[in-house]
C-alpha cells in the first residue's frame, strides 16, 4: 500500500488496527491524512485476509481532533468544496466497505474526528473521550456527513442540539444517546474492540458482508424495498459453500 506518513496499518491475524498518526496535532485531519486513510481502506477492502478494521488514534488523548483548522483558515469556497469532496468520498468509502469497521474512539472524537467515528459500523469509547460537532462554533456547518449521518443515529432532536450547540458531550453521554455502543476504560479500549472484532471474524465473511449491505441499503429505503433487498441477499448466501458448511457442521453436530 505504499509509504504512509499519517497513518499505520497493523494486523492481528484477520484483524486490521488502522491508525491515525498525527498525535502532536491530535491526529487532526488534513487533506494528506484523508488520502492516506482512503488509499488504506482500498486495500483492506481487497485484502482477503482482513474479515475485520479497527479504526483508532495515536496517543491517549484524541481519536480525531477533526478536520484541520489551521488549513481550513487558509482555503477558499473551491478548496472548501475540493476538501469535503475528499473527506467524503473517504467516510463514504468507510460506511460501504465490504469489511466490518470499528472506531475505537480513544479520546476527542470532534467534528470530522466524530464524523469518522459516525461512518464506522460499530463505535466504542474510552471514558476519557469527548464527542462533538463544534463545526459552528468556528463559522461553518458540518461538512464531512455530520448533518445526515448524526441524525439518523441519535434521531433528530439530539443531532441538532449537539450540531447548533456544538457542546461536547462525554462518552457515558453518548452511550446514553446510543451514539457509541460501549464505554470502557481507556487501557481496555483496544481488547474490547479485538473482542467484538473477533467474535465477528470467525462468522461467515459472506454473511457478515452481506448483512452490512443490508443494513446500510435499507435505512434509506422504505421499508418493502429494504425488505425485498433482504430476500436477495439472504437467498445470495445460499450460493456460498460456506453457508453448506456451516449448516452440515451444526446437523452433523447435533446428531452426535
Ligand atoms: N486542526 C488543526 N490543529 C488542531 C486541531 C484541528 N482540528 N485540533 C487540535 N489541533 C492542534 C492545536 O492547534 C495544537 O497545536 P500546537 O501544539 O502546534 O499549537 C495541538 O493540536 C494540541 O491542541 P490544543 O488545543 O493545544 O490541546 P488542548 O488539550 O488544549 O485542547 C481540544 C484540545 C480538542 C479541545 C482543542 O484542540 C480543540 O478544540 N480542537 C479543535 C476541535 C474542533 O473544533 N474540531 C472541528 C474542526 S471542523
Amino acid at each position: 500500500m505504499g509509504s504512509q506518513q499519517y497513518i499505520q496499518v497493523e494486523k492481528k491475524e484477520d484483524i486490521a488496527i488502522v491508525t491515525i498518526n498525527r498525535p502532536e496535532k491530535l491526529n487532526a485531519m488534513n487533506i494528506d491524512v484523508v488520502k492516506e486513510m482512503d488509499n488504506v481502506i482500498d486495500h483492506l477492502d481487497k485484502d482477503d485476509g482482513v474479515k475485520v478494521v479497527i479504526i483508532t488514534g495515536a496517543g491517549e488523548k484524541a481519536f480525531s481532533a477533526g478536520a484541520d483548522i489551521e488549513y481550513m483558515t487558509k482555503i477558499s469556497p473551491l478548496e472548501a468544496e475540493k476538501y469535503a469532496l475528499t473527506g467524503h468520498a473517504t467516510l463514504n468509502k468507510i460506511e460501504n466497505s465490504n469489511k466490518p469497521i470499528i472506531a475505537a474512539i480513544n479520546g476527542y472524537a470532534l467534528g470530522g474526528g466524530c464524523e469518522l467515528a459516525l461512518s464506522c459500523d460499530i463505535r466504542v469509547a474510552s471514558k476519557n473521550a469527548g464527542l462533538g460537532q463544534p463545526e459552528v462554533t468556528i463559522g461553518i456547518c458540518p461538512g464531512w456527513g455530520g448533518t445526515q449521518r448524526l441524525i439518523r443515529i441519535i434521531g433528530s432532536a439530539r443531532a441538532k442540539e449537539m450540531i447548533y450547540t456544538g457542546k461536547r458531550i462525554s462518552a457515558e453521554e453518548a452511550f446514553q444517546m446510543g451514539l457509541v455502543n460501549k464505554v470502557v476504560e481507556l487501557p481496555q479500549l483496544m481488547d474490547e474492540c479485538m473482542n467484538i472484532a473477533k467474535q465477528i471474524a470467525k462468522n461467515s465473511a459472506i454473511a457478515v458482508r452481506i448483512s452490512k449491505t443490508l443494513l446500510n441499503r435499507g435505512i434509506d429505503s422504505d421499508i418493502n424495498t429494504g425488505l425485498k433487498l433482504e430476500i436477495f441477499g439472504w437467498s445470495l448466501c445460499f450460493s456460498h459453500p460456506d453457508r453448506e458448511q456451516r449448516m452440515t457442521a451444526f446437523v452433523q453436530k447435533s446428531k452426535k
